[in-house]
């Protein structure tokens, strides 16, 4: 993949910044948009559980808050044992945000996987298609 490493080094600084007390569970994601721009997020947790919000959203908000919507390629990285796909929710916004993206997930050991998002959410809620 294209900037790979710059990508996987960007989510993997960002997941310095974890704020996780209650899983201890660090996670690192990195966005990359058409214009080159690579947007760092980390997992946030709250008092309040539910609250939480991972890092490939944080990633991705940032993206779009900062005025991208073409976002092309993602990384996660975290410190389990085998790389840590996203979760449910992150596939849906990740879907809508980055289309067909490429995946990295990655372990701070430097294991890497790569994927299509569309093999990991093959059949997607998307409201063009409604
Ligand atoms: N987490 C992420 O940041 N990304 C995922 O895709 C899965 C889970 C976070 C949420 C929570 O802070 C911690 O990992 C444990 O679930």
């Amino acid at each position: 993949m294209k900037d790979q490493e710059a990508l996987v080094a960007a989510a993997r600084a960002a997941r310095e910044h974890s704020h996780a007390p209650h899983s201890r569970f660090r996670v690192g994601a990195a966005v990359r948009a058409a214009s080159g721009r690579i947007f760092g997020g980390c997992n946030i947790e709250s008092a309040s559980y539910g609250l939480g919000v991972c890092a490939e959203r944080v990633a991705v908000l940032k993206a779009v808050s900062e005025g991208e919507r073409d976002l092309e390629a993602i990384a996660v990285v975290t410190d389990a044992e085998v790389p840590t796909p996203p979760c449910g929710a992150c596939r849906q916004i990740l879907w809508e945000f980055c289309g067909d993206a490429e995946l990295v997930l990655a372990t701070v050991k430097g294991q890497v996987e790569h994927y299509r998002l569309s093999a990991l959410f093959p059949k997607p809620f998307d409201s063009s298609r409604r």
